[in-house]
């Protein structure tokens, strides 16, 4: 007896190299010919990315090759040459950058961006407040619950009521990534969060962002640590001047030749550099 129909769900109609997603196999975010064109520089040259609902995926690529204008392109912070933007099923590549927190994209920065009067609860609370204006006016006796949440899912509660310049760099990036998960976002997107730390501190934010992935948050990971991208990415991406050079697996995309010469140098070894 035949089938009155052949679908089973979805089937995305899509590249013929299928991307190879984790979790669901759904896409959070879709990105389709972005370019970004600062006069006569290509900073992002026509980049068509699908980031896995559910997943941990990352970007390589050297300086300059186009990641931060990527994500900026991303949150709506830098205008666009061209392309479409489609995140949870919405396009959204016109929209204004205050209404991305409410499509359900968070951020991290670069450099650590806290209050350093303010103390860590406060601080996580400021992401909370960009959202929930309404609650802001209610008497609040202790913390609202999501911020109590964050901090607790970002192991902050201990030190919730001291100031982030008392704290490890380390502890300070979680503090941002604590101030981002608040809102409770669809996606969140971390560029180079680990810039400037040290090993141990490294670990503690690849362990973080997969228990994170555990409780079903999407993310888009920035790093020039390979080691800790093979460590955390489900899928990686590997970008040159402004162009998408390959993806799939971590393990292929670092071996890949064409990687190897644009970005890791022969040297690199997945192996040495870790253990
Ligand atoms: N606002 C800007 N105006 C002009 N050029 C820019 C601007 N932002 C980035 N660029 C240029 O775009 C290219 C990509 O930069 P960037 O996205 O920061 O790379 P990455 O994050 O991979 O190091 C570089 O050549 C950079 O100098
Ligand atoms: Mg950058």
């Amino acid at each position: 007896m035949s089938s009155p129909s052949t679908r089973h769900g979805t089937v995305p109609a899509g590249p013929a190299d299928p991307v190879d997603v984790p979790g669901t196999g759904t896409a959070v975010l879709e990105i389709r010919d972005l370019a970004v064109h600062y006069g006569g520089v290509k900073a992002v040259d026509g980049i068509t990315m699908t980031l896995a609902e559910g997943g941990i995926s990352g970007i390589i690529g050297p300086n300059g090759s186009g990641k931060s204008t990527l994500v900026a392109a991303l949150t709506r912070l830098t205008r666009l040459t061209r392309g479409e933007l489609t995140v949870g099923g919405t396009r959204y590549e016109r929209v204004r950058p205050g209404r991305v927190p409410g499509l359900g994209i968070a951020r991290t920065f670069q450099t650590v961006r806290l209050l350093g009067d303010l103390s860590v609860a406060a601080n996580v609370q400021l992401g909370y407040d960009a959202r929930s204006r309404a609650e802001r006016r209610a008497p609040l006796r202790g913390l609202p619950g999501p911020v109590a949440e964050a901090l607790e899912r970002t192991g902050l509660t201990d030190v919730a009521r001291a100031r982030p310049s008392e704290l490890s760099y380390g502890t300070q990036r979680r503090v941002e990534i604590a101030r981002a998960i608040v809102m409770d976002p669809r996606l969140l997107l971390l560029d180079e969060p680990t810039a400037g730390m040290n090993a141990a501190e490294r670990v503690e934010i690849s362990a973080l962002m997969r228990q994170l992935r555990s409780e079903g948050l999407s993310q888009l990971l920035i790093e020039h640590d390979v080691q800790m991208m093979l460590d955390t990415c489900d899928h990686l991406f590997a970008m040159a001047q402004g162009r998408l050079l390959t993806e799939g697996r971590p393990a292929d995309v670092v071996a890949d030749p064409r990687v190897q010469e644009a970005y890791l140098g022969k040297g690199w070894k997945a192996d040495a550099a870790d253990q």
